[in-house]
């Protein structure tokens, strides 16, 4: 059996782990052979291959990023892409392929699934917003480097009397904030789930300075204000698909400082979130989506994706993985809120 693998979609800490999961199982229990894909899509697209054997993964576990390459080439808007992706698999011989992604590199994946190709899916985003799984693997280290930052702000925004303002990742869904923010002690969390009032914000930040103590508020990169508060339609677009160019959380601290004059700083943690080492979890997961990736690919249950519930790793058809995206519950939300101003 020949199997190609490929990473898309943006890049997360333990996608070393499951390429080592992968070939190690695979080689020694099955003799399998393997292709590597560069770059997500653009390697199947382009036919660009790489080695991909135990001398390759050997010493990647603790390393963040992906010895693949990623990238968020969407072969489903190119012209003849996907019939092109066919083309290239048969041409190089594989026989399946095991696809490492988050919601879009998945959905791709179950095109090609409903297509005929033989496809497993290994559930990937440190925004932990894939559903029919507990956690993906990324989205531990993620919060881990969200609240040592949160633990880091509180010292410097109490010496300073400042409101000290946290932008971290989630795109569409409010994970990493709700876990870091919850871990971190923060007295506001602001989620995409739910729209926020900046003028209610403000009064949060009031309350805590009445306390004496100088409020962390954790904003997630998507997370909107209610109709009518964000600023002017400048003609751009940013990721989100919000108008005029601006980070949420540097809009946030400025419109904080200005309605409350209190001092405030903000820190936009960006990538460091997906860089770097994986946490002990995250190479625990990553590598166990890895063996039972191959044992998918054995047992030839094609267009599933590896999950974790509880302790068990389990298959769930890519079709009920990708249908929509797992969004922080507002019941959850509602309870962290117990900790608001
Ligand atoms: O989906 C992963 C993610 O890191 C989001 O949390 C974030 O909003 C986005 O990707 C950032 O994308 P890029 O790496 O293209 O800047």
């Amino acid at each position: 059996m020949r199997v190609g693998v490929l990473t898309g979609g943006g890049d997360c800490p333990g996608l070393n782990a499951v390429i080592r999961g992968i070939v190690r199982k695979g080689v020694q229990d099955y003799g399998y052979e393997f292709v590597g894909y560069r770059d997500g899509w653009r390697g199947p697209l382009e036919g660009d291959t790489t080695v991909l054997d135990i001398p390759a993964v050997r010493g990647i576990l603790p390393r963040g990023g992906t010895i693949l390459g990623t990238s968020r080439v969407n072969p489903a808007q190119i012209e003849g892409g996907l019939e092109r992706i066919k083309r290239n698999l048969a041409h190089h011989m594989v026989d399946a392929l095991i696809c490492i992604g988050g919601e879009y590199t998945l959905g791709i994946a179950q095109r090609l699934s409903e297509e005929g190709v033989n496809i497993v899916g290994v559930p990937k985003t440190t925004d932990n917003d894939l559903n029919g799984t507990d956690f993906t693997f990324g989205f531990d280290t993620a919060v881990g480097v969200a609240t040592e930052a949160i633990d880091r702000l509180h010292t410097t925004a109490e010496s300073h009397h400042r409101v000290q303002v946290l932008e971290v990742m989630g795109r569409h869904a409010g994970w990493i904030a709700v876990h870091a923010g919850l871990a971190g002690g923060a007295n506001v969390i602001l989620i995409p789930e739910q729209k926020f009032d900046v003028e209610q914000v403000c009064r949060y930040v009031e309350r805590r300075f009445a306390v004496n103590y100088s409020p962390i508020v954790v904003i997630a990169d998507g997370a909107l204000p209610v109709e009518g508060q964000l600023p002017e339609e400048d003609g751009t677009r940013d990721f989100f698909g919000r108008t005029g160019s601006y980070s949420i959380g540097e809009w946030l601290g400025k419109e904080i400082e200005s309605r409350t004059g209190k001092e405030t700083r903000t820190t936009v943690l960006g990538h460091t979130q997906r860089g770097g080492s994986p946490s002990a979890f995250d190479r625990y997961l990553a590598t166990r989506f890895g063996i039972n990736a191959v044992e998918a690919v054995h047992a030839g249950e094609w267009g599933t994706m590896v999950s974790m519930r509880a302790e068990e790793i389990l298959r769930v058809p890519l079709a009920e993985a990708t249908k929509e995206i797992k969004t922080v519950p507002l019941e959850l939300y509602r309870e962290v809120g117990v900790f608001f101003g």
